[in-house]
């Protein structure tokens, strides 16, 4: 039993002082090439989740990869209003092609487009934004990379206003509701 114990204990010391405190990158974890980055971008995209909100048919099990991160027209209904997924490729009008790497990365750390609009949720920025430099820009040259593609995804609407098809999210249940410090980007629950 003690001896139990005393592994654990050292288990739980190790696990604590191997924690990231920082955004360095673990060793092996820089991409030194341009394209490695777009690698490491591509797989940051995939198991990050930015598929399913941001390519069509992702919310139904089912993005179609050919159009991958081109926005969707699903809307995200709540509090905050509706959100629709942006286009991500660099297509110049429709997309973020007039975004340079610091200007994807800037948004994703700090929750603000170049132009100063906040990101609404269910962006998931402040978890995104935590990435260490190398990810973080990995993502950005992934981004910049994507073949464009023209699509428009509908402006987002404030409270209030119905707009096109949406998944739409009631009041929070009494647990839900954020009791301390946390992270999110939106306006509290009313
Ligand atoms: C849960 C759904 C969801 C996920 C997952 C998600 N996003 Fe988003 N994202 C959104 C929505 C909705 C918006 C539009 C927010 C608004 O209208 O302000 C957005 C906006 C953005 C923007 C701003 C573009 C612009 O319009 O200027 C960037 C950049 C972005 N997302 C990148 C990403 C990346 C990279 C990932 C994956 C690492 C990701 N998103 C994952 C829902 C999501």
């Amino acid at each position: 039993m003690r001896t139990t114990h005393a592994i654990l204990t050292i288990v739980a010391v190790l696990s604590i002082s191997c924690r990231r405190e920082t955004r360095e990158p673990l060793a092996g974890e820089v991409p030194s090439s341009h394209a490695e980055r777009v690698r490491r971008g591509e797989y940051l995209a995939m198991v990050g989740g930015c598929n399913d909100c941001h390519t069509p048919g992702g919310m139904y099990g089912a993005a179609d990869l050919s159009r991958r991160l081109s926005g969707s027209e699903l809307g995200w209904q709540g509090p905050w209003g509706t959100s629709y997924p942006s286009n991500l490729t660099p297509h110049m009008e429709t997309g973020i092609g007039r975004y340079s790497e610091d200007d994807i990365v800037k948004t994703l750390r700090t929750g603000k487009r170049p132009d100063g609009r906040p990101l609404l949720p269910p962006m998931p920025w402040p978890h995104y934004g935590n990435m260490s430099d190398a990810d973080v820009y990995a993502l950005a040259a992934y981004l910049k990379s994507l073949p464009p593609i023209e699509h428009r995804a509908p402006a987002s609407l404030p409270p209030g206003q119905a707009g096109p098809p949406s998944l739409v999210f009631p009041a929070p249940p009494a647990w839900d509701v954020p009791r301390g410090a946390g992270v999110g980007g939106g306006p509290p629950p009313p």
